[in-house]
């Protein structure tokens, strides 16, 4: 299988955590939030932010439908895995690997806001603003990217790819 090329190394990442977890830590240092993981996309973020927000939190995750083989949102999303916390009142900060068109973090902001928390923020790794069709508001950003398919850091295609740990650009050609 061919390696594909890397568009944010390892140390870029690590370093932009470092500074989104700086300002996290100023804006949730005595909310005791509860941090929920879009799964499966965000977990290697979701560790790497906890451990480096370093104050007291709660964690939990919730799953939606995932594109599958795909390389495009089909648009229609579904609950797998709500959480188990409960967070009404509680400040919520979701957890994100890439927001793409918007609809699942849309679907996902939906889910929360019928629970009832204080307040619901929103931090993504990736974003690919060119793709949006839902609007949707992003409190904190990683890096923003042009509208190509990417990998590694937890992001995957078709179940492969989780494991590099870089952020690569994939060759949608070599993989029809
Ligand atoms: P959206 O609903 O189109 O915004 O897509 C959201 C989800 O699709 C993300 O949380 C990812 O799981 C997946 N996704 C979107 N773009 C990519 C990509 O370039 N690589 C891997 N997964 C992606
Ligand atoms: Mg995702």
């Amino acid at each position: 299988m061919e390696q594909p090329e890397v568009l944010i190394t390892r140390d870029q990442i690590r370093e932009r955590v470092a500074e989104l977890a700086a300002q996290l830590r100023e804006d949730y240092r005595d909310k005791n939030p509860v941090l929920v993981g879009v799964l499966k996309g965000s977990f290697i973020f979701m560790s790497d932010i906890v451990r480096a927000l370093d104050i007291p939190l709660g964690v939990d995750f919730i799953s939606v439908s995932s594109y599958g083989r795909e390389m495009e949102s089909s648009g229609e999303i579904e609950l797998l895995q709500d959480l188990k916390t409960t967070v009404k009142g509680r400040d919520v900060l979701v957890i994100e690997d890439i927001v793409d068109t918007g609809i699942c973090l849309n679907f996902v902001l939906h889910t929360l806001h019928q629970k009832k928390p204080a307040s619901v923020k929103v931090c993504t790794l990736l974003d690919k603003p060119s793709s949006r069709k839902n609007p949707v508001k992003i409190d904190y950003t990683g890096f923003t990217i042009p509208d190509k398919f990417v990998v590694g850091y937890g992001l995957d295609f078709d179940e492969q790819y989780r494991y590099l740990p870089d952020v690569c650009f994939l060759d949608t050609e070599s993989q029809s």
